[in-house]
């Protein structure tokens, strides 16, 4: 990657703005520093699309009080915003993940409300749209991204009308009745409604919002053909209209299924059940360290199906892979130690000298040790109290490329909608949890061919670049 301040004056025609750049800048401790990718979905689908069009990325490089110049790397352009430590603890750790993110996640935990955290999001949320509308090409296309920056669309309206911007929301847009504890909803609305299209995971979210509007900014709405893809409701502001639909995001699914063909991955695989002792059943989950993902819920299922003989740590292990994640934030310090008592009871339990029953890293894996795990996974695990996709799910179906291999899938999850061939579980119901588990590890081979031909058949025929085509589709003409 270099400097990119000569090259990049004359203005990009496509430009995504996120919170994050798709790198972020890690400090080492002898005073060194390096790129290393950045955590979480929304990075994961952005980019290889991004890379495969060029175009600019607007967004935090992952740590504070960075002044850096842009910078070229491979075809798109890095335009890194700078947070204060201040606005880290106010704005990221704050507003965004202990208001924004809990409101919006079912409030699985209670979210808080501050007005210092609310007054940091406002001034990040205009440094964001102060850098895009500088970088943006005259007549460009602009899309915002998540939950982080909901007032740049209107922000970037008032600063630069010709441009067409577009705003996708990642995680779940929630039920009225929660959206409407939030002291600043009507201002996060009118924020969102500064993009010509407005896109959610679900058309649940895609409806909440055009009752909102209606309700919260007066606006006449249109809803009742919210659907996938392309069919939008619409909210009227005189002027102008706000187009509004659902498009469920997705992976570079050829990428992992070519990856997971490959034979060193294959050969790594092997290597993996090898290590683990070459059980019957490997049962593995993999997510970022968040209290949504409902690690803890799962923990307890397989805790239990030991206890009660159903299934025995001789034949089963478990890998549980957590990315560390938002680690100053309370809640995720706490859950983070109930999770890791957790593992040490089944463990001290049911475990061996050598072979324990749970084999926890809480560490990130590069994309080839991830790729290996998923082709070693005869069950995954996916059973989040409430997520916006999932893309961990679709990455698993992706590398089953013999049609073996069982999810095991929540409901709550969005990609439940498109992944019905998954054993789907109540991720609240302990004991449908584990009848679901032990269900997927005795699945008769064929039932299960056939169940992950379905799954596959999804995930292949509907991948990021299908996503971004869909949206960007909806946005030109919108
Ligand atoms: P979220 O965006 O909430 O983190 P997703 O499941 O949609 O959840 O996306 C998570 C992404 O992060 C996936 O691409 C997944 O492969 C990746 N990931 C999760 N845990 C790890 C890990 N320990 N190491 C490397 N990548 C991980
Ligand atoms: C989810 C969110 C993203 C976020 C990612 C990682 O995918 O939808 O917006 O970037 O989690 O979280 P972090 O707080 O580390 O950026």
């Amino acid at each position: 990657m270099t400097d990119a301040t000569s090259t990049a004056t004359a203005g990009a025609d496509f430009v995504v703005v996120a919170n994050r750049l798709p790198v972020d800048l890690d400090r080492l401790p002898d005073g060194t520093q390096r790129w290393k990718s950045s955590p979480g979905g929304l990075v994961t689908a952005l980019e290889p699309f991004l890379r495969s069009r060029s175009g600019a990325w607007a967004g935090w490089p992952g740590v504070p009080d960075t002044e850096l110049a842009p910078i070229a790397d491979g075809e798109i352009t890095l335009y890194p915003v700078t947070l204060s430590t201040a606005e880290l603890t106010d704005y990221y750790e704050g507003f965004c993940n202990a208001t924004l993110w809990p409101l919006y996640h079912d409030v699985v935990v209670p979210p808080a409300f501050h007005r210092h955290w609310w007054n940091a999001y406002v001034e990040v949320n205009k440094r964001f749209a102060a850098t895009t509308a500088k970088v943006a090409d005259n007549g460009a296309t602009v899309w915002v991204q998540d939950y982080q920056l909901q007032l740049v669309p209107q922000m970037l309206r008032g600063l630069r009308p010709d441009l067409r911007i577009g705003f996708f929301l990642h995680i779940p847009f929630p039920p009225v009745e929660l959206f409407m504890q939030l002291p600043w909803r009507a201002e996060l609305i009118r924020g969102l409604l500064g993009a010509n299209l407005v896109g959610f995971q679900l058309p649940g979210g895609a409806q909440n919002f055009l009752f909102l509007a209606r309700r919260l900014v007066g606006m006449p709405a249109t809803k009742s053909a919210v659907g996938v893809g392309t069919k939008l409701g619409q909210v009227n502001l005189g002027d102008r209209a706000v187009q509004v639909g659902a498009f469920p995001i997705s992976i570079d699914a050829a990428a992992f299924d070519s990856l997971a063909r490959s034979r060193p991955i294959r050969k790594r695989a092997s290597e993996i059940r090898d290590e683990l002792g070459n059980p019957a059943t490997v049962v593995l989950g993999v997510d970022r360290l968040d209290y949504t993902k409902g690690i803890d819920v799962r923990l307890r299922a397989l805790g239990e199906l030991y206890a009660e003989n159903r299934i025995c740590a001789e034949d089963t292990v478990m890998v549980q892979l957590a990315t560390p994640s938002r680690e100053r934030v309370e809640h995720y310090q706490r859950m983070r130690k109930d999770i890791e008592q957790a593992v040490s009871w089944i463990n001290g339990e049911f475990g061996r000298v050598g072979h324990p029953a749970v084999h926890y890293l809480h560490q990130s894996m590069p994309r080839s040790e991830l790729t290996a795990l998923f082709v070693a996974a005869d069950v995954m695990l996916v059973t989040p109290l409430r997520d916006g996709m999932n893309l961990v799910a679709k990455e698993y179906v992706a590398c089953r490329n013999d049609l073996s291999g069982a999810l095991v899938l929540s409901e709550f999850a969005g990609a439940a909608a498109e992944l019905t061939g998954a054993f789907l579980v109540n991720p609240h119901d302990l004991d449908g949890i584990k009848n679901a588990i032990e269900a997927a590890i005795i699945i008769d081979p064929e039932e299960g061919r056939r169940r992950m031909r379905a799954l596959r058949r999804q995930v292949m025929n509907h991948d990021v670049r299908h996503w971004a085509r869909s949206f960007l589709a909806a946005l030109g003409a919108a």
